[in-house]
């Protein structure tokens, strides 16, 4: 075994042991499946496929809207947590449209490293790049699995060049694959000196791996035939010939990122993963506030990521998704909400499971738990146990399409206001107020998620909605001098608008006029992201 020391070797072992992650990939990839098997090793579920059960059964938290059954698409993100060994793995799940990339961007705050699935017949898709972008503007370090290896795959060179090239990241092996497709039999474990084969008969099994003697060890003969196993070999020895070696600390910095081949399916590979996360895996990282937040200061806080409305349709709850940032949180503790300067009584967090949530008697730092609350948690507010921390780095993106919502039937735009105003505060949707005029505006990264929108606001609150051209197409927040900006705001009235917090937002089709305004009005700047931070 390599040296795994970890970054921050003096963490308190219960948040040593804690590793948050996320899965990113290209949808199809097989995010799903391998969450399942991951569920499966931690003895979260018993069986594979209840994740995807059907029907009544819930789905994986992830998956419980009628859209993403309709659509086969993820939409929502959620956390879920289980032991595997020695530790506790909390994995986020990041939603899998390109067209969520706001909440993709929330999400990947929560975390301190991903697993990047690449199909092995595709490589590198589209998807996968914007994810890992993502990924790399917070230097989170990477660990990849090369899916379907049962299937016929690309050259292994091949992926792994094309991974070098196009995410611009080394890559270096963790294990070989033994062929392809039909003929693919295994991996040689270049960690560990050790030849894994994959049990065909039981996809939740996966065979005994054999110890060896490094790869001239004569025993391969016994298990692998003479033509790949010279192939096997030479493949082995070109790699390590031409590919970095496996170094922990680069993988813990994000300039490295460790390859396992794999069907997850078949459950191959998969432990393997795992056991790669826990080992070189980084436990809970400091967080940036005005100042660090380590993880093991004694007390505890945390910040709003996401939140997530109705996800229970019984009960018309709301639940904030908090990243445990330092400390131990343990159940009924006040914590301070520091937007709101209220003490709260944290009484019935909730832990996510596979396919329950249950109260958190306690939470470490790198855990995520759920507060259940009636609207004053918002995504980037901070809980602590007295200091007025401002947690750095949630921000708000401008949406890039803009449309006016109507209500299907006119008695009840009350009704669809208030709905609005609850996707806003979950971030779904940007909500906004003309100055002039009635009704609201709403504007999104992605064109679906107007489908989104309206499926929820049909199912949630039984209102039919339409989304209509909008004159405006783009959104600018306005910051400035108070005088100025209201001086501004008056002699632009037709374009004013107020977002779900009350800030001034400037509404145009044109990015002339943006451009204008930054030359005529240099008191006042326009922006296309706001810090959620308050
Ligand atoms: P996603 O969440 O990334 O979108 O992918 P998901 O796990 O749903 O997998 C996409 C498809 O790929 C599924 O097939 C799944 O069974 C298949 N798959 C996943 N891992 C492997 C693997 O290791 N080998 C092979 N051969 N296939 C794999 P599907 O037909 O779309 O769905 P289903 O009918 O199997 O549920």
């Amino acid at each position: 075994m390599l040296d795994a020391t970890p970054n921050r070797p003096d963490l308190p072992p219960e948040i040593a042991r804690r590793r948050t992650f996320a899965i990113i990939s290209h949808p199809d990839a097989g995010k799903t499946t391998l969450t399942e098997k991951f569920l499966l090793y931690g003895g979260a579920i018993q069986m594979a496929g209840q994740v995807r059960a059907k029907g009544e059964a819930r789905r994986t938290r992830s998956d419980f809207m009628q859209m993403e059954k309709d659509r086969g698409i993820s939409v929502s993100a959620s956390a879920m947590s289980f032991e595997y060994r020695e530790n506790r793995f909390n994995l986020v799940d990041t939603p899998g449209h390109s067209d969520f990339s706001e909440d993709t961007y929330r999400t990947l705050t929560a975390v301190d490293a991903a697993i990047m699935v690449i199909d092995g017949a595709k490589g590198v898709e589209s998807q996968t790049r914007k994810l890992f972008e993502v990924c790399r503007l917070r230097d989170l370090p990477i660990l990849t699995f090369c899916n379907k290896m049962d299937r016929e795959a690309r050259d292994t060179f091949e992926i792994i060049d094309e991974i070098q090239e196009n995410l611009a990241i080394d890559v270096t092996p963790a294990s070989w694959p033994i062929g392809m497709g039909r003929d693919f039999l295994g991996c040689y474990d270049l960690i560990n000196d050790r030849l894994e084969l994959m049990d065909r008969a039981d996809r939740n099994r996966v065979a005994e791996s054999i110890r060896l003697e490094g790869l001239d060890d004569p025993a391969m003969a016994d298990h692998i035939p003479a033509a790949q196993l010279d192939q096997l070999r030479e493949e082995v020895e070109m790699a390590r010939g031409l590919l970095p070696g496996f170094d922990p600390q680069a993988v813990r910095e994000g300039h490295l990122t460790p390859i396992w081949f794999g069907s997850a399916i078949n459950s191959f590979g998969v432990q393997e993963l795992m056991d790669g996360i826990a080992h070189y895996g980084p436990p809970p990282q400091p967080q940036k506030a005005e100042r660090e937040i380590l993880p093991e200061e004694d007390k505890a806080t945390g910040f709003v990521f996401k939140v997530q409305a109705n996800m229970d349709p019984k009960h018309r709850d709301r639940v904030a998704f908090v990243r445990m940032a330092s400390g131990h949180f343990t159940r009924g503790m006040k914590l301070l909400h520091v937007r709101t300067k209220k003490q709260m009584a944290v009484s019935n967090p909730v832990l996510f499971l596979a396919s329950d949530r249950e109260l958190a008697e306690e939470a470490w730092a790198g855990d995520i738990i759920g507060i259940p609350n009636h609207g004053q948690l918002r995504i980037g507010d901070a809980l602590t146990e007295g200091e007025a921390l401002h947690f750095k780095g949630i921000p708000s993106f401008a949406p890039e399409l803009l449309r006016n919502a109507r209500a299907g039937d006119p008695m009840k735009a009350k009704h669809l206001d208030k709905a609005l105003m609850q996707f806003a505060e979950e971030g779904a949707a940007k909500v906004f107020k003309p100055m002039i005029g009635s009704g609201y505006i709403v504007g999104v990264v992605g064109a679906l998620q107007f489908d989104v929108l309206a499926s929820r606001i049909e199912m949630e609150y039984g209102l039919p909605v339409r989304f209509e051209g909008s004159q405006f197409t783009s959104a600018r927040w306005v910051s400035g001098d108070r005088a100025a900006v209201e001086k501004f705001a008056n002699a632009n009235k037709g374009h004013m608008a107020t977002d779900s917090d009350g800030d001034m937002v400037y509404l145009t089709r044109l990015q002339w006029d943006i451009d204008r305004v930054e030359r005529d009005w240099p008191e006042v700047t326009l922006t296309a992201t706001k810090e959620l931070m308050v």
